[in-house]
């Protein structure tokens, strides 16, 4: 029986590795996320009626990715008309600037530009100016997190367009700021004409036409940087092992002064307030990963069929107040939490065989806000995980997360090797392992 002991465990240990080269596959891969390969933002652009020099649309924007939302301050969304076309008046949204109208010597249209940028309005606008799902400062929830709030919509009024399906033409070139860089949308596609229900559930009514886009996200394009690490620890050892240092940028006084701020520095009030104060460059406490965000997994406690494990999000940002954050973590013994404690929680299964990744969320008006950098800047929760024999280990960094996402964006865990390990791991385990690695390595390098 004994004989076979190191061979399971090098098996687990396999299976580690191999999942761990599979996260590095797929984070070099753009626009692409493994844990939510359909993920986009789709705009319907439904025509709803003609007018003499154009037409009526209803635009909507759903979101239509598992864990990614817009936050404040909301979204931006541009195109370039393909012709000459104004917008005379809109409703649950504004373009930022109106251009130049002087063509028009009567009541001026609400935007004469080329490219215009749409924004939507505030909580609170008059009830003459909105319309269903409008009206939410540009915020919009994620699907799984919100699946009743997953929309935005804003209506426009179009002149100087085509005033027949044969001659409007799509706008082209869609731009989707949320708030920051991120999207690429594609061109718009002609849709099958959307149905309408009316509010009392007893007519349908039918668009004139429809068009698609659809846009993706790519981290890459949104920051060039990293925002976010993962630290890690553990009960059977002491060893805390801390974010990479300069995972997101690194303190640098000669070149970058003034790149953070200490925690006790008796200027930081003055610097927070100071200019930038509203600009989404997070302004950072000083610490050697610099990153606004730091995820903390512990492994707190073994039990006989159960483990326990802390998790705590830590805010460094300055600038950001972070709602109704969200977390999505991969670990195989997802398929078996049994409690989770002050957080949501939901299963994502990407794959649909595969259960192993979670969203995890805070509790409305109790922990769903990530306070700034500060003493309240943190949000912690504990999971329960039921064993199952065959897989549950303490070695080879078992216990720690293979992923970690905050609000969509990939959390960059420590190097494998300096994981928190068992005293006493046996060196010949240890020696598979890397060969194994070494191995799996150029397996990875020549097949790519
Ligand atoms: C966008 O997401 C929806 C919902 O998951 C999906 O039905 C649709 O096919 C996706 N579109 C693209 C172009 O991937
Ligand atoms: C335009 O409308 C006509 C009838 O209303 C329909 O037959 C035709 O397919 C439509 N064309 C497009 C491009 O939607
Ligand atoms: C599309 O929009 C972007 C940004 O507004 C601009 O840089 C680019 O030139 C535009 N492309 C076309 C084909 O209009
Ligand atoms: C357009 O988007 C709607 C809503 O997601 C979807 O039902 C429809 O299939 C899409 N049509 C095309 C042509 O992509
Ligand atoms: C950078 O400068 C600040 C104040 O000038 C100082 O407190 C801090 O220790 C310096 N950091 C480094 C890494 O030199
Ligand atoms: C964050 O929220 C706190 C408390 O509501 C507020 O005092 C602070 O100004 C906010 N900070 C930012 C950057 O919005
Ligand atoms: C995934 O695991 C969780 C926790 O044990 C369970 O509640 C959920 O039903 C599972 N989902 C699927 C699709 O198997
Ligand atoms: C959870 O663990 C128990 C005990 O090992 C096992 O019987 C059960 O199949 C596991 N559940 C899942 C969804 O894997
Ligand atoms: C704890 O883990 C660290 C990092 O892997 C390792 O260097 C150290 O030897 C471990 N401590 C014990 C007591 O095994
Ligand atoms: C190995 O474990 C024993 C007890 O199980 C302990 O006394 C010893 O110090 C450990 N050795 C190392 C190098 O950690």
């Amino acid at each position: 029986m004994d004989r076979f002991k190191p061979l399971t465990r090098f098996s687990v240990s396999a299976i580690v590795v191999a999942i761990f080269l599979s996260s590095l596959h797929f984070t070099c891969t753009e626009a692409y996320d493994a844990l939510d390969p359909n993920g986009n933002i789709t705009i319907k652009w439904d025509i709803i009626s003609w007018t003499p020099d154009g037409y009526v649309a209803v635009v909507t924007m759903y979101n239509f990715q598992q864990y990614r939302h817009i936050s404040p301050p909301g979204w931006t969304l541009g195109w370039t008309w393909a012709k000459k076309e104004v917008i005379w008046s809109m409703m649950g949204g504004q373009a930022t600037d109106q251009g130049d109208c002087s063509r028009y010597k009567t009541s001026p249209p609400h935007c004469c530009k080329k490219t215009p940028s749409i924004v939507d309005l505030l909580p609170g606008t008059p009830y003459n100016q909105q319309i269903a799902n409008c009206c939410k400062g540009g915020v919009i929830n994620s699907w799984a997190q919100e699946p009743n709030n997953y929309a935005s919509s804003f209506q426009l009024s179009v002149g100087a367009a085509g005033t027949s399906n044969k001659t409007v033409k799509p706008p082209k070139n869609f731009t989707l700021l949320a708030p920051g860089p991120g999207y690429t949308c594609g061109p718009a596609v002609v849709g099958k004409p959307t149905k309408f229900l009316t509010p009392d559930g007893r007519r349908v009514t039918q668009a004139m036409m429809t068009w698609n886009v659809t846009c993706t996200y790519s981290q890459f394009l949104a920051q060039k940087t990293p925002t976010c690490c993962v630290s890690l620890s553990s009960f059977y050892n002491d060893t805390i092992v801390p974010c990479p240092t300069c995972t997101c940028g690194c303190q640098n006084n000669d070149t970058h002064p003034g790149s953070c701020v200490n925690a006790n520095s008796p200027y930081l009030a003055s610097v927070v307030n100071g200019p930038g104060k509203n600009s989404l460059t997070p302004l950072v406490q000083c610490t050697k990963h610099m990153c606004p965000i730091r995820v903390h997994w512990h492994v707190k406690l073994n039990y006989k069929e159960y483990w326990r494990v802390k998790v705590t999000v830590t805010n460094f940002n300055y600038r950001m107040n972070y709602s109704q954050w969200n977390l999505v973590v991969q670990h195989p013994n997802f398929d078996n939490l049994t409690q989770i404690f002050s957080f949501n929680y939901k299963p994502l299964t990407p794959y649909s065989s595969i259960n192993d990744t979670a969203m995890l969320w805070g509790v409305k008006f109790y922990n769903d806000f990530l306070n700034q950098a500060g003493p309240l800047g943190n949000v912690q929760s504990e999971l329960l995980f039921q064993k199952d024999k065959l897989t549950f280990t303490f070695e080879k960094g078992w216990a720690f997360p293979r992923r970690v996402y905050f609000n969509g964006d990939n959390c960059v865990m420590p190097p494998p090797d300096a994981y928190p390990h068992l005293p006493n791991a046996s060196s010949r385990v240890k020696f598979s392992t890397l060969v194994f690695f070494m191995a799996s390595l150029i397996f990875f390098c020549l097949f790519e």
